[in-house]
């Protein structure tokens, strides 16, 4: 990845020609929250970090990448194994260039508050997408405890002028946001005194399950979760399950067919993740949870999916932290119900990879699905008669992987074949989706 000028997001296309069910068992890749923290968290801590299960898509390897830019020692053993070989908290050395994140938000934004009190000085930056992303929402928190960062009105690149100095603040973050939470926990851990935050309402806690896996003492009331400084991490094993919001598009792609059984096998089960299943449960899917094992500090389960008739939703606000990656794909599957549905209560979506309601609200216009968009959402008017869902049509995904992946289940439902532009950054979160996809069923040729 060279930075600003690495546009892979305007190549590559799919055509889906319609099918009627998906069939079989499948692991999808390892969860990229959890991979990110594991490799940031293993290189500040002390000895070996052994990471099974890695999701090695491009957003992970710019974690990578950056970490070594760093001097960290991280090798990848075929792939899914990952061990760093972490040096102690201030073993990272200056970067000699800017460190590109590529398209991850998470590995800039974490990133932030982990540089914020070493000894260095860095800046980063990313891709076309992550280059207008907000930077504000964790450089204002932890410049309130001293931290020296700048930002280009709000932008990257990302200047962090780091500083072993920086007080704990109680924070009260106007948004759930596991990013602004993370880099303001993994700035605490050098802090003096506590650092507090409290959200409106709980988002994913990878963050403080693998923290406490390092051997750091947390204190949690609520919805308020707090760190004090520590003298070091002890390096540890971490187990990667399947990404629940990867297993997502089959969730709806299995509930959405006319036949046919998925088994989703070892799918992390973290409630703070799982709210598109209880949406999805909610409309009336047929989706089993098998073998819930809560070994380790991730759970995990098989899903069993089959097909079954929506109803349409009205999404339940304090549900839409919990889901908050699984939107693209729930309009999908709201096209596909009975009766309207309506989401509000998700402005978040306007300042991801892209402008998540608008993007969809265009693809869905190509197909001929009646919908309207709200500042914080959509209402999606749902089927009106038994036949195919979707007409056939181009849609561009804006280089938005979650977006792309969402249309390619459209064409269980479509009735000619469906385009999907600008799907190379599908490599984002899920290499190998296009594979698994037609292992399923689902007729998905690339160019
Ligand atoms: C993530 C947190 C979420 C999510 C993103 C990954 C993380 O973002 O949308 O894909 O790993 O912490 P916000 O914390 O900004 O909601």
């Amino acid at each position: 990845m060279s930075g600003p000028a690495s546009e892979s997001e305007t190549s590559a296309r799919w055509r889906l020609s319609p099918v009627d069910s998906v069939e079989g068992e499948l692991t999808v890749p390892g969860d990229k929250s959890i991979s990110h923290r594991a490799l940031l968290m293993g290189a500040i801590a002390e000895g070996l970090t052994e990471i099974e299960g890695f999701l090695e898509s491009e957003d992970c390897l710019s974690t990578v990448e950056a970490l070594r830019g760093m001097g960290v020692r991280i090798q990848q053993d075929g792939g899914q194994s990952v061990r760093v070989r972490g040096g102690g908290l201030f073993s990272l050395q200056a970067p000699s260039a800017p460190l590109d994140l590529g398209n991850s938000g998470t590995a800039m934004r974490l990133l932030i508050g982990l540089l914020s009190w070493q000894k260095f000085e860095a800046t980063l930056i990313g891709d076309s997408s992550l280059m207008k992303r907000p930077m504000e929402r964790v450089a204002l928190p932890l410049r309130m405890m001293g931290a020296r960062i700048e930002t280009r009105e709000g932008t990257p690149p990302v200047i962090v002028r780091g500083w072993d100095r920086l007080r704990g603040i109680p924070y009260k973050s106007p948004m759930a946001s596991a990013q602004v939470k993370s880099a303001l926990l993994l700035a605490g851990l050098r802090a003096s005194g506590e650092t507090r935050i409290t959200e409106p309402s709980t988002s994913r806690d990878h963050t403080e399950r693998m923290l406490k896996a390092f051997g750091v003492p947390l204190r949690q009331e609520g919805t308020t979760i707090a760190v004090k400084p520590v003298q070091r991490l002890r390096g540890t094993r971490i187990d990667v399950p399947s990404d629940f919001s990867s297993a997502a598009f089959f969730m709806v792609g299995g509930s959405i067919a006319r036949a046919g059984t998925l088994r989703l096998r070892n799918v992390g089960m973290n409630p703070t993740r799982t709210g598109l299943l209880e949406i999805l449960s909610a409309m009336g899917a047929d989706i089993a949870v098998e073998g819930l094992s809560t070994h380790g500090p991730e759970p995990v389960a098989d899903l069993l999916v089959r097909p079954a008739s929506l109803r349409g939703i009205e999404v339940p606000l304090e549900l839409v932290p919990r889901a908050i990656d699984e939107f693209p794909v729930f309009f999908i599957a709201a096209a596909c119900a009975e009766g309207p549905s309506i989401l509000r209560g998700a402005e978040e979506l306007r300042v991801k990879e892209t402008d998540r309601i608008a993007v969809m609200s265009r693809g869905l216009t190509a197909l001929g699905v009646r919908h309207r968009v709200l500042p914080d959402g959509m209402l999606i008017e749902g089927r009106k008669a038994s036949g195919p869902v979707f007409s056939g049509g181009t849609v561009d995904s804006g280089g938005d992987h979650r977006i792309a992946m969402a249309f390619a289940m459209a064409s269980l439902q479509a009735s000619a074949p469906i385009e999907v532009v600008n799907t190379a950054n599908v490599a984002t979160s899920f290499p190998g989706f296009a594979e698994l996809a037609r292992g399923c069923g689902l007729e998905l040729e690339e160019s």
